[in-house]
């Protein structure tokens, strides 16, 4: 593991990585640019060659490789370690069996993407079907279509010219066997979507039928690769437009998260007709703030919609209900109004409870006494009193007759309360726990601390800054103390060698290394090598002034203690103590003056 870390750390250069994110531009020893964490307007963002770590002066940001890919990927360590291994071609050796598993698979999928490519080019009649469905060139690229020849058994016939072996294809939903033990393809006349993970990892396909037919899709089931419950389609096609700008929009179907794109809804991702799980809330939740859920104006597009508000509420998003008008989704809407009318229905959107009392006002009328059931169904939903209060109010007006509205009100809130209580639905919080990054405060050091900390990254100074840390007492601000004592820890058996990543990615405790880090970025033109000797004798020298006082003062006290017990014990009337006589000396040893 560790072996496996160093080894990363060697191979991905931080600058370049960070590089592929940030225009960065060198700036004496280090890279400024941007800070991609908050927004930047003059760059306040270094990343060190040397040191490999990045630092926000602005917002205070800072870490390695490690978290560079934690932070902007928003993954927990075991996935930033791995995305890294994959990138430095790094065989994780604790997972080294599970790994090569993957890696064939990719590689399997990776050939059968290559396949239906190829098969869309040479089919006429799946090209003519994009045609008419709108889908022109640009968009069969950007979205990789490809097309599934109506055959028994060509996917398996190419897989296995290129040496695959089909009981793996199979574990992957390519192909089937059948009774006699022969393969056949699982996609055949289909218009193939390939679907990535949010990481951009091919790990599944849809195949539509080209024209009418039953199954109009049919999808990969659960693979090694694949966890339906936990990707969308499009994610990482939308993913950094949900990082700009907070928010998401999610449909039903394919080819709705396409029609959306192509609206310049660029932050549209689709959960694919299978019921929304918390899981894509939770990856939604990790990306944005507000998801705005644009399913079809149907009936069962409707009550997926008002379950899918639920799942993304209840992981502390904010939910809208985008609304199109019956019949429409997002590729018809597309197709029929233009662009702009899917990005105003997206604008548009309204809270879920407005959307729930839409519907129901679509279903019956206040005569009737299920509207009113539903009604107070939805207000018991509501966890804000004040937000209720105006729903109490705006509904009581629609009770029928002519009644006082107060007491209207009055009897929907205790309905109200009554549901509530039945459903033992007490209102949660509305939103989740907001987090902060947490800015670390700049530590402070005596100046002269800090020169030999600084000295520690000059390779000239290193050995005798090194030497002087082994010195006990030698720094004394509680700060310079914990670095030292982690540092003492770290190079328990040698002193830090070679590139200052390389030692520093050694010091486990990420706040020291943070702090040596920061002073890393410093262009100190002053640190030399009589500079660090001036500091070093200052700091010799501060050293023995406290040595002493702390001995006249321990000196002081033992004056104090002898003379109270001298005291003592005259009182108590022994008159053979010979204690007071002790006489603290200047070097605080004790002598019978
Ligand atoms: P729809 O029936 O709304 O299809 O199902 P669609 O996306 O609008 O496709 P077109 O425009 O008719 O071609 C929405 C989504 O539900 C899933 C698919 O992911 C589809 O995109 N679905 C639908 C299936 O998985 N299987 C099906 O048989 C039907
Ligand atoms: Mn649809």
């Amino acid at each position: 593991m560790a072996d496996d870390l160093s080894e990363i750390r060697s191979r991905v250069d931080l600058v370049d990585l960070v590089g592929r994110q940030v225009a960065l531009k060198r700036a004496g020893k280090h890279w400024k640019g941007l800070c991609p964490f908050h927004e930047d307007s003059n760059p306040s963002f270094s990343v060190s060659q040397d040191v490999q770590r990045y630092r926000c002066w602005a917002c205070g940001e800072s870490g390695d490789v490690f978290t560079w890919v934690m932070k902007t990927q928003r993954v927990e360590f075991p996935e930033a370690l791995r995305i890294l291994a994959d990138l430095a071609g790094v065989k994780l050796t604790h997972k080294r069996e599970k790994r090569e598993d993957l890696s064939d698979h990719r590689t399997i999928m990776r050939a059968a993407q290559e396949f239906f490519r190829q098969q869309l080019d040479i089919g006429a009649e799946a090209k003519s079907y994009c045609q008419n469905r709108g889908l022109d060139a640009e968009t069969l690229v950007k979205w990789e279509i490809g097309y599934a020849p109506d055959a028994g058994d060509a996917l398996g016939g190419f897989l296995k010219r290129k040496g695959i072996k089909l009981g793996e294809a199979r574990d992957l939903f390519l192909v089937e066997q059948d009774s006699s033990g022969g393969y056949y393809d699982r996609f055949r006349g289909r218009l193939m979507f390939p679907i990535r993970d949010d990481r951009g990892e091919l790990v599944a396909f849809g195949g539509r039928i080209i024209g009418d037919g039953i199954p109009k899709y049919i999808n990969s089931s659960d693979t090694p690769l694949y966890r339906k419950s936990r990707v969308l389609y499009g994610f990482h096609q939308a993913r950094d437009a949900i990082a700009k700008s907070g928010e998401a929009v999610l449909v039903e179907g394919y080819l709705d998260a396409i029609a959306c794109h192509r609206a310049d809804v660029a932050n549209a991702v689709a959960s694919l007709g299978t019921a929304l799980s918390e899981e894509h809330a939770k990856l939604l939740k990790r990306w944005c703030k507000r998801v705005t859920v644009l399913y079809d104006a149907d009936a069962a597009g409707e009550k997926a919609a008002l379950r899918a508000t639920e799942i993304l509420g209840e992981v502390g998003l904010d939910v809208r209900v985008a609304l199109m008008a019956e019949g429409e989704d997002p590729d018809t809407l597309l197709r029929g109004k233009g662009a702009a009318a899917v990005a105003r229905a997206v604008a548009q959107g309204v809270f879920p409870i407005e959307f729930r009392l839409r519907s129901i006002d679509q279903k019956h009328t206040a005569a009737e006494p299920e509207y009113w059931t539903e009604v107070v169904d939805a207000l018991s939903a509501i966890g804000n009193a004040m937000e209720l209060d105006r729903y109490l109010v705006a509904m009581a007006k629609r009770y029928p007759g002519s009644v006082d509205q107060l007491s209207a009100q009055r009897a929907l809130k205790s309905e109200v309360v009554r549901r509530r209580r039945q459903a033992r639905m007490a209102p949660g919080p509305l939103d989740g726990p907001v987090v902060r990054p947490r800015v670390a405060a700049p530590a402070k050091y005596a100046p002269e601390e800090k020169a030999v900390f600084r000295a520690l990254f000059d390779p000239a100074l290193r050995p005798a800054a090194w030497r002087a840390l082994g010195e006990d007492g030698l720094v004394y601000t509680p700060a310079a103390v914990a670095v030292q004592r982690e540092l003492s820890q770290a190079f328990a058996q040698d002193a830090p060698i070679g590139s200052a990543g390389d030692w520093l990615a050694q010091v486990s405790d990420p706040d020291v290394a943070g702090q040596l880090a920061d002073l890393s970025f410093e262009e100190d033109p002053t640190l030399s090598e009589s500079w660090l000797a001036d500091c070093l004798q200052r700091l010799r020298d501060a050293r023995d002034r406290r040595e002493r006082l702390r001995l006249a003062e321990a000196g002081l006290d033992q004056a104090e203690d002898a003379q109270l017990a001298a005291l003592q014990a005259r009182l108590r009337g022994r008159r053979d103590v010979r204690q007071a006589d002790v006489r603290p000396t200047r070097d605080g040893s004790e002598s019978d003056a």
